[in-house]
């Protein structure tokens, strides 16, 4: 495998890749993965590892990180062995921390904590709706939830009952079988990766003054009107001191990534299908070596 020319971007390294995952392109329209692999984008959306050989590529790149530490991060193009990092965007990796665990968190956990703690401000007394609580975002936006002690209920399907209640939620539905609004009421807070008819039903059971968090870009303003609640077109602002906070956590026990499936990096059409079909009912992780 090739290495990235030297000749590349100033304060960014040479990352030797040892795992990846799949996911932030999962709840979109079918049809936006393919359109973005036609045209050779990078669609890898977490990476970690480990430097190929410590260098610094460029004279501005400042860094603490020496040849041989073991680092995470969020990393375009990390389908591939070696990529180009910028060294702001990287985080030492706790040694306790599997690599597969630790590529599992910079785009779902950041996403989940910037809309659970920082918008939502969980605190005990709240009760949530996590739609999709089963996914990379909603596993970890329902664990955020429930470790600042609000009540979380999801929609999920049956194969991911088992892990949603051993988190801590309560009650679980179905969305296959049952319709969440007849179901729920004074909801403080509901977190929407889905848009469409997940969120046209999802205005009757939030209270007023409450708010609806959509991850994709498509909020219904006229109905959070009516409904008396806050709109909240939210965008995850990647964010290495986060990052670390969340590292801390997860290598503490207190919050579990849902890893459900482990592919090797050549099975990289696969996890992708996987993912988009609604089969992976967790996240995906691309061992890479
Ligand atoms: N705005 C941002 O900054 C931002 C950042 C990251 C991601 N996103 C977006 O957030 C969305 C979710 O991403 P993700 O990585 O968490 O996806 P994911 O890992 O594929 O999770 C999707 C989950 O949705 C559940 N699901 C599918 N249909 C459902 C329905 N009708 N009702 C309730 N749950 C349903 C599935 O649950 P079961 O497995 O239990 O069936 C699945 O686990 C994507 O659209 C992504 O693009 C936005």
């Amino acid at each position: 495998m090739q290495r990235p020319s030297e000749k590349a971007v100033a304060a960014r390294l040479v990352l030797q890749v040892l795992a990846g995952t799949v996911g932030e392109l999962a709840c979109p329209p079918a049809g936006r993965v393919r359109e973005r692999e036609a045209r050779g984008a990078p669609i890898v959306v977490a990476a970690e590892g480990r430097f190929e050989s410590g260098r610094k590529i460029g004279s501005d790149s400042k860094t603490s990180l020496r040849e041989g530490d073991e680092v995470f991060g969020q990393v375009f193009g990390s389908f591939a062995e070696f990529a180009l990092v910028p060294v702001k965007d990287l985080v030492k990796k706790p040694a306790s921390l599997d690599f597969k665990i630790a590529a599992a968190l910079p785009m779902p956990a950041l996403t989940a904590w910037q809309a659970i703690i920082d918008t939502a401000k969980a605190k005990p007394g709240m009760r949530f709706l996590i739609h999709g609580a089963s996914g990379g975002v909603g596993s970890f936006a329902a664990q955020f939830a429930r470790w600042k002690g609000a009540e979380v209920a999801a929609t999920a399907s049956e194969p991911s009952f088992a892990f949603l209640k051993s988190i801590g939620v309560d009650p679980i539905i179905d969305y296959k079988r049952e319709r969440f609004e007849e179901k729920l009421r004074d909801i403080d807070v509901v977190l929407d990766p889905l848009g469409g008819d997940t969120q046209a039903r999802s205005w009757r059971v939030l209270k007023r003054g409450g708010m609806l968090i959509t991850l994709i870009g498509e909020i219904d303003e006229e109905a959070a009107r009516k409904a008396g609640v806050q709109a909240v077109d939210f965008g995850m602002e990647y964010d290495v001191d986060d990052l670390r906070e969340i590292a801390g956590l997860v290598e503490q026990g207190v919050i579990k990534p849902h890893i459900t499936t482990v592919l090797p990096l050549d099975q990289a059409r696969q996890a992708l299908d996987l993912n988009q079909q609604g089969k992976s009912h967790g996240k995906v992780v691309l061992e890479v070596r």
